[in-house]
């Protein structure tokens, strides 16, 4: 039986059914659809368009419903087409027909945009929970880095020695940021569509006000054939989703980079990395290559979603059902990748000296020598250049750049200083930069800003 069967005089064909079901992924959102329909059932008592005896029947059957699918006993039947459609069917089952009044006033239209506004605000809240806690990974091993420093890279090339918590705390505001982003998607899409109907509103009473209420949505819609066409707030997660799994994406890169042999920086934990079937020596960095790889889907998502929106006339069009398998498969791909990158990077050890042996290179402070002119009246560029020929011809002589320097009569003992291992860190002084004191002020605002979320 279909929702339809009155207009038809035959049932849907066989391909039309496996071609537009859509219960086999949209089985996920039962108990956001039987909250909606609560909701509904109540919204028509209120307005007195059904009897609060048919109403109290509706609501019983449906929590009859909801322990079907709590217990695992729900039953799905060939022609259900999809969740919703096999809720009204089993309530019509149970209830006769006073089960065929749930849908008054009411389209899948307005229904699916309801529940996926339910499912989303749902799904964001657990996203940014674990978001939260990679965060604070971040944060308790930045402080437990203290003073270690490592080279800082541009190009991949080596730069200037930074503090690793300065690093470490660089990937932190990203996914602050990710947590931004979350809360004002959710915040925009915190609107109920009950009401709308097919597209066009009812000649029923109905009362979007209350229901939207009882739903725990901020606002009521304020047009009805926008709100069973919108599907923006899909698209808006499926980009902050994106965005975050880039940048697990890099910091998955990173600690790629970090592992292997030749930089040394960190040792993955065994019970957060791969072996080889073959290479008896091999430790892979699996998490952090798959939280790089699943990215890739996490974009292709948004792009699809974009992709088939971009041609809709208003309003609501069979096209919309194409939102669902997008945005659960990145909900489900990104909360699995925060969670193994978060146990993998809280269960990794540093290795501090290592990374300082990299950094205290004269190289990586010849910018201080060239301040060290500025401040003594040299033009910056003329200073550059300066410390830049110094630099090639410690290279090229292979004479450190320590005696070069102490022996130039522009810059000589003093200067020389300047390259005395770890004394870079201490130099910087700029606000948000890596010196010591800045780093601390750093870490106590980030620190500050986590506990609000
Ligand atoms: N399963 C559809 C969806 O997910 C809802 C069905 C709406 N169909 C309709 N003919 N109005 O979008």
């Amino acid at each position: 039986m279909t929702l339809w069967e009155g207009r038809f005089s035959s049932g849907p064909s066989s391909e039309l059914m496996s071609f537009t079901e859509s219960l086999s992924f949209d089985k996920v959102l039962w108990r956001e659809d039987i909250r909606g329909s609560k909701a509904h059932v109540r919204g028509l008592i209120h307005s007195g368009i059904i009897s609060s005896d048919d109403g109290e029947a509706l609501l019983d059957g449906l929590d009859k419903i909801t322990a079907e699918f709590e217990d695992d006993r729900f039953v799905f039947l060939e022609s259900d087409e999809d969740i919703h459609s096999a809720i009204e069917r089993r309530l019509t089952e149970l209830l006769g027909d006073v089960g065929a009044k749930l849908h008054t006033g009411r389209s899948r239209n307005d229904q699916i945009a309801t529940d996926m506004r339910m499912f989303s605000k749902r799904v964001i809240a657990e996203v940014g929970t674990q978001v939260v806690s990679l965060c604070e990974v971040f944060l308790e091993i930045a402080r437990s880095a203290k003073d270690s420093y490592l080279p800082g890279y541009t190009h991949t090339q080596r730069a200037q020695p930074i503090l690793l918590s300065h690093h470490l705390l660089a990937h932190g505001w990203a996914f602050l940021r990710d947590l931004d982003r979350l809360a004002a998607t959710y915040r925009r899409l915190d609107v109920s569509p009950l009401g709308a109907g097919a597209l066009g509103g009812s000649t029923l009473p109905l009362d979007p006000d209350f229901v939207a209420s009882e739903l725990g949505f901020s606002a009521r819609f304020a047009n009805s054939v926008d709100v069973v066409s919108d599907r923006d707030f899909v698209a808006e997660i499926l980009f902050d989703i994106a965005l975050l799994g880039v940048h697990l994406s890099r910091v998955g890169e990173e600690f790629i980079l970090w592992s292997t042999e030749e930089f040394g920086f960190v040792r993955l934990d065994d019970a957060y990395s791969t072996g080889s079937s073959l290479l008896p020596h091999k430790k892979n960095a699996d998490i952090a290559e798959l939280a790089r790889g699943k990215t890739g889907r996490l974009v292709g998502n948004l792009m699809a979603l974009l992709t088939t929106l971009k041609g809709l006339p208003l309003s609501y069009n069979r096209d919309l059902q194409e939102d669902k398998e997008g945005l659960f498969d990145s909900v489900k791909q990104v909360s699995l990748a925060l969670k193994a990158v978060r146990g993998m990077i809280a269960t990794s050890s540093f290795d501090f000296g290592r990374m300082k042996s990299f950094a205290d290179s004269e190289y990586l402070v010849a910018v201080d020598l060239a301040e060290f002119l500025v401040k003594g009246g040299m033009p910056f560029r003329k200073a550059h250049s300066l410390v830049g020929s110094l630099v090639r011809d410690s290279i090229e002589r292979r004479v450190p750049l320590y005696e070069l320097v102490s022996a130039h009569p522009l810059l000589g003992a003093e200067a020389s200083l300047l390259l005395e291992p770890a004394s870079a860190i201490r130099r910087r002084i700029t606000p948000g930069g890596s010196g010591q004191e800045a780093v601390a002020s750093q870490l106590s605002e980030f620190s500050g800003l986590l506990d609000q979320q």
